[in-house]
């Protein structure tokens, strides 16, 4: 009897894993991760410079693997299986990563104390949240549509946590 309630908890484990897996569900987790740690540096305070340069690192680290993700895996994804308006948000996407790697290019070169430290963060934060507002509200459900089969989806998602994990070993 014991036995088998381990074996049925097992099995709940594995389908909770299986949705995790869900491409769109994962990206949303980062930009959920990446959202909370842009509050933390909003919160830390004008004079919290040491506190503010290991949060914005973090979400730097974060964002570099996410989108390398995104423009790796799931982006061509997303362009291979919909439609016109999709290959052109897309297209928006990848230049708005651009104009934030030129940000985080700029930032890492710069003093914490150094007041464009803040100000260019503060344009990428604002950058960052206005791009993932675009992604759920406009891409993610296009694609949700146009990739209907749940075993074409879960592929594209485990692809992208295979890779997710080699990323976040190598970059730090
Ligand atoms: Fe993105
Ligand atoms: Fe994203």
């Amino acid at each position: 009897m014991h036995h088998l309630a381990v074996l049925s908890l097992g099995a709940c484990n594995k389908k909770g894993l299986v949705s995790i897996m869900n491409p769109i569900t994962m990206l949303k987790e980062d930009h959920k991760k990446v959202k909370g740690l842009f509050k933390e540096y909003r919160d830390a305070g004008p004079t919290a410079h040491k506190t503010k340069e290991g949060i914005a690192q973090k979400a730097m680290h974060e964002l570099m693997v996410h989108s390398q993700i995104e423009e790796e895996i799931f982006y061509p994804a997303a362009k291979a299986a919909s439609g016109k308006e999709s290959k052109h948000m897309v297209a928006e996407a990848v230049e708005e990563h651009h104009v934030v790697d030129v940000l985080m290019e700029e930032i890492k070169t710069l003093d914490p104390q150094d007041e464009r430290f803040d100000a260019k963060f503060i344009v990428l934060m604002e950058n960052v949240e206005h791009h993932i507002e675009e992604e759920e509200d406009e891409l993610f459900p296009e694609v949700e549509d146009a990739i209907a089969d749940k075993s074409k989806l879960d592929q594209i998602g485990e692809k992208m946590h295979r890779r997710k994990e080699e990323l976040m070993k190598v970059a730090v």
